[in-house]
């Protein structure tokens, strides 16, 4: 297992220096070791960035669920896999051990055969976080079928949309889903979406609420009998390195989604060599990442990369806020959970609220936390790093994309120094580089760019779904042989990255170049502040003028408002400069953020271009109902 486990700052720059020099030799060699292949690889590595075109492991043959399930039969067959926590606390949660789970995504894939779902068949998941989710995307991966899961809080033209994209066959979905305190009629989405799906001819309905639903003969069949008749042995398809093992779509803010395709081969090895070295998983340890399998995060790092390392896996089918504050810290002490993955997100909406939430709950089992989706502002990392890891847990911020399959640019625990808000250093293997506005590499430090990795790394998505164009069109044209991440990023002294947020949220004012992310920084470090967005708006005199939209918190809601717009500017100024000081401030209630907690900052930006006739689709927000109030206060 030498180099499995990265022990120190020395061993982390000798394992980077190697992946870098000859990266054939090191990715071969944790291939070779760690992993379970029914045939060695001819090649390690073919690409052409201009195509683009990119082949890891070449001619190899497996089966991710062997090495995810069965080789963990004999030495761990009775630890759990999944530790399933539901929405009710007062409902047990379930401990799945990895035999039951073999069984369970066997059983599950002999009935998608016997549904006549074949290898390289694509079948639509829409299922909330229940074991039977995990299960499937295995159970799809053990046949060859490639899962395409869909996030269970879209509409249903998003999902037929999705489902219409890749052709689906099969849907899987469940009669409904627990949100907290409400319930989600996901069987009658599905039913509506169909209507505009002809190919889909077989539903498969898993039961979770209860909930009276509509059957469709011949089409929709309940899971339980289905699963009742099938065998719990089901021999794997055995696929080649290169054949897709998922499609997940891209969050689709502007235009049509992109369906990112990703690698059998490839993605099991970066997935399974970041889990292992960033969130230094240990035996005994209970990982959790509260992110939703319908996305990116819950493919790589709550099946995949934490099944293919033999780990304990939560998952959790509830909301932070449910029945209270404090729920993500009563599961935490409730499982003693050792690391904890979450979103900055939530922590801004956690850290509004008194801490006696958190103060209630023993977290001493706590030893790694990790945030990833977005930069994290300052105030959000203290409070994380004090209140949730006590000063002694590192934070990993990690930063990654749909696009990557896995963590690209991360501390790695006890090894990095961390530093609030940088992502610090590539991980073992990532190539990046900054590049200036004429397309040439910006070398040394204290630098700022737009963000591209300039070599392949084992778990980079394939192609778009139909439309390899549009993946060069949109990754491969910008920057010469680089792949371009759409971020942009500064790399300070030492070397650490730090991400200044989506290139497309630059704004240009007088001239200069500003980050909307550090200006939110600024602004969310004032105490009476909780969240806040900016954007540019059209200015005679400076080009682009920022206006701010800012959430208070209950401390801030008492206080003058014109004076707190001035406090506010200051607080900029003393961060940034003067030049950034904002135009326009607006106190509203929310932010208008998609289904994965991202600020659409499309929208604010109309609204600060008092331009309201067209903000396009916007049923797909989490919370449209904001976006009224925002534009009746605008300025
Ligand atoms: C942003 C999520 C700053 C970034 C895994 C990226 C981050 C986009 C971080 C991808 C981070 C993700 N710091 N920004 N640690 N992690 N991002 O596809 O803009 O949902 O391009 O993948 O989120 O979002 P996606």
């Amino acid at each position: 297992m030498s180099n499995y486990s990265i022990k120190n700052l020395e061993e982390y720059f000798q394992l980077y220096r190697k992946s870098v020099r000859e990266p054939e030799n090191f990715w071969e060699e944790i291939a070779e070791e760690h992993f379970l292949w029914r045939k060695r690889w001819d090649r390690v590595l073919r690409w052409d960035f201009s195509k683009p075109e990119v082949a890891w492991f070449e001619g190899a043959k497996l089966n991710i669920t062997e090495n995810c399930l069965d080789r963990h039969l004999a030495i761990r067959g009775n630890k759990t896999a999944i530790l399933f926590e539901p929405n009710d606390p007062k409902e047990a949660a379930q401990h799945i051990t990895y035999t039951d789970l073999y069984k369970r995504v066997c059983r599950f894939a002999n009935v998608l055969q016997s549904k006549g779902v074949k290898k390289g068949d694509r079948v639509c998941i829409y299922l909330p976080m229940i074991p039977e989710l995990a299960i499937s995307v295995l159970a799809c991966a053990r046949i060859g079928a490639i899962h395409s899961v869909v996030f269970a809080g879209f509409s249903s033209q998003a999902l037929a949309a999705r489902i219409n994209d890749c052709d689906c066959r099969m849907v899987i979905t469940s009669d409904g889903s627990y949100r907290g305190a409400k319930t989600l009629d996901l069987k009658g989405i599905v039913d509506q979406s169909l209507e505009n799906c002809k190919g889909v001819s077989t539903v498969i309905v898993v039961k979770r609420t209860g909930e009276k639903v509509e059957m469709t003969k011949g089409r929709d069949h309940w899971l339980e009998p289905l699963l009742e008749e099938a065998s719990d042995e089901c021999i794997p398809e055995i696929m080649d390195a290169e054949d897709p093992l998922f499609i997940l779509y891209t969050s689709g803010s502007t235009g049509k989604p992109k369906g990112m395709v990703h690698s059998s081969g490839g993605y099991m090895v970066f997935t399974a060599y970041t889990f292992k070295n960033i969130f230094r998983y240990r035996e005994e340890d209970i990982y959790w990442c509260t992110a939703d399998i319908g996305w990116i995060t819950g493919h790589s790092y709550i099946v995949y990369g934490p099944l293919a390392n033999g780990a304990t896996t939560v998952m959790f089918e509830g909301v932070p806020t449910y029945p209270d504050h404090g729920r993500f810290w009563e599961v935490v002490a409730k499982h003693k959970v050792t690391q904890f993955y979450t979103a900055p997100t939530a922590i801004r909406a956690l850290a509004k609220e008194s801490l006696d939430y958190v103060d209630k709950y023993d977290l001493s089992s706590v030893k790694i936390l990790g945030t990833v989706g977005e930069p994290i502002n300052e105030e959000a990392w203290n409070w994380y790093n004090n209140n949730i890891g006590k000063n002694r847990s590192p934070i990993v911020d990690t930063w990654w994309q749909t696009e990557t399959g896995g963590i690209m640019i991360s501390p790695i625990p006890f090894v990095t120094p961390t530093t609030p808000t940088y992502a610090t250093l590539p991980f073992i293997g990532v190539q990046p580089a900054l590049m200036d506005e004429n397309g040439n590499e910006i070398d040394g430090n204290q630098v700022e760019g737009r963000l591209c990795i300039k070599f392949p790394w084992p778990s980079m998505a394939r192609t778009i779904w139909g439309d390899h164009k549009r993946y060069y069109d949109t990754y491969f044209s910008a920057f010469k042989n680089k792949y371009f991440t759409g971020d942009g990023a500064m790399r300070n002294a030492v070397g650490y990255y730090r991400i200044t947020g989506r290139v497309d949220d630059v704004i240009i004012v007088s001239g200069h170049n500003l980050g909307t992310a550090p200006i939110e920084d600024a602004i969310n470090e004032h105490p009476a502040v909780s969240e806040s967005a900016i954007v540019g708006f059209p200015h005679e005199v400076k080009g682009n003028a920022l206006y701010g939209f800012v959430i208070l918190k209950e401390v801030g809601e008492t206080r003058d408002r014109e004076n707190l717009k001035k406090e506010i500017n200051q607080q900029i100024a003393e961060h940034i400069g003067p030049i950034a000081k904002l135009d326009k401030i607006q106190f509203v209630p929310g932010l208008p953020k998609t289904r994965s907690g991202k600020i659409m900052r499309r929208i604010l930006r109309k609204i600060a271009s008092k331009d309201t006739s067209n903000l396009g689709d916007i049923s797909t927000l989490l919370n449209p109902e904001v976006v009224e109030e925002i534009i009746r206060n605008a300025q």
